[in-house]
């Protein structure tokens, strides 16, 4: 499936199709999402189907505006609608305890149910005209990199996808920031653009947060896809390198004629010719924007290993250090 230009056409076909029950992926300002009419437990079923996840995991049901909020959750707290004024349309995403109507393929047997309104011209444009809630996660197929341009998800779902609206570059470049509203304590499910420290401000209160990094050992805490430890994963061997130990590193995988990419924001010219460098920016939501599409390119050109300079661990990089942690567990 050739991704189509997101006009005024296109959206209104796009339209038709999620009422057919069949799949639209969509550009929003984090990265790709594949859509489907989250009231429709037939079509939600697809989106499992083509990205291969397994249906236990929940998806995050967009909506156009804070007003539709009561449609999903059953009651809504005090702090979603804080958050929701200061963040959407945004990067966020909260969980909020489900109305008993709400299909359990959607929230993947969960009593809850994850909700945003995304910050996109295009996601917006087809929210409003479809009316009502669409499930999508990310248009990647299962533990892969997430879609930050619409040619990502073509190469990701090919045909299993009806149709692809492009509407260019994602901005933020990584998935929302999650934040658990059901229990009585608010949690930080996944880091994103949305920090931890901002949400606190407007909450005043401490976000109880759950680490991301390590793979849950209970079965029923595995909430969120995003926690299991080898996720957003590049089909190469991806290490974390400190930057004083990059130029030997690369000297020894060299040696051994291993074919290596480097994603660093400090070297400005790669070593010789076995590696190819890419050169990041060294701004930490410039960064994120590049990263997906910078880890792509590289996976695509059969190297040995990717090598990435370990990015500073101040709060502006902690999604970042969470998704390069993900991208490269499986080589730690
Ligand atoms: O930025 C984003 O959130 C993107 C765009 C397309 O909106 N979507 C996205 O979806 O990243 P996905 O499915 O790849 O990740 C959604 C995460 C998953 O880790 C899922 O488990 C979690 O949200 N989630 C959804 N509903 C949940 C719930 N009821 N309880 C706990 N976690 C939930
Ligand atoms: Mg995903």
């Amino acid at each position: 499936m050739k991704p189509i230009f997101a006009d005024a056409a296109a959206i209104e076909n796009a339209v038709k199709l999620l009422r057919q029950g069949r799949l639209v992926a969509f550009p929003t300002e984090t990265v790709y999402g594949l859509g489907a009419d989250a009231a429709n437990p037939d079509a939600v079923r697809r989106i499992f189907q083509a990205k291969g996840r397994p249906t236990d995991h929940p998806l995050i049901v967009h909506i156009a505006s804070v007003d539709s909020l009561t449609d999903w959750a059953q009651a809504v707290p005090d702090a979603a609608l804080k958050l929701a004024a200061h963040f959407w349309p945004g990067p966020l995403a909260l969980i909020l305890n489900k109305k008993p109507d709400v299909s359990p393929v959607v929230t993947g047997g969960q009593n809850t149910v994850g909700l945003r309104v995304p910050d996109h011209p295009v996601a917006l444009s087809l929210l409003r005209a479809f009316g009502g809630g669409i499930a999508a996660p990310s248009a990647n197929r299962f533990c892969r990199i997430s879609p930050t341009q619409a040619r990502h998800v073509e190469e990701e779902l090919g045909s299993a996808v009806d149709l692809i609206l492009d509407g260019g570059a994602c901005q933020v470049g990584v998935e929302s920031t999650i934040v658990d509203l059901s229990g009585t304590r608010p949690k930080l499910l996944r880091p994103g653009y949305i920090t931890q420290f901002d949400i606190e401000a407007v909450l005043q209160t401490e976000l109880l947060v759950v680490s991301s990094q390590t793979e849950p050992t209970n079965p029923s805490e595995l909430r969120a896809p995003g926690m299991m430890a080898v996720h957003y994963a590049p089909i190469t061997v991806a290490m974390l390198c400190p930057t004083d130990r990059l130029p030997e590193i690369i000297q020894t995988l060299n040696f051994r004629n291993k074919k290596v990419g480097i994603l660093a924001y400090s070297l400005k010219q790669a070593e010789n010719s076995l590696t190819l460098l890419i050169h990041m920016p060294k701004q930490a939501d410039d960064y994120a924007q590049a990263l997906y599409a910078s880890l792509r390119d590289l996976d695509s050109l059969q190297l040995d290993i990717i090598l990435v300079e370990q990015p500073p661990e101040t709060a502006a990089w902690r999604a970042i250090n969470d998704r390069l942690g993900k991208a490269t567990s499986a080589s730690q």
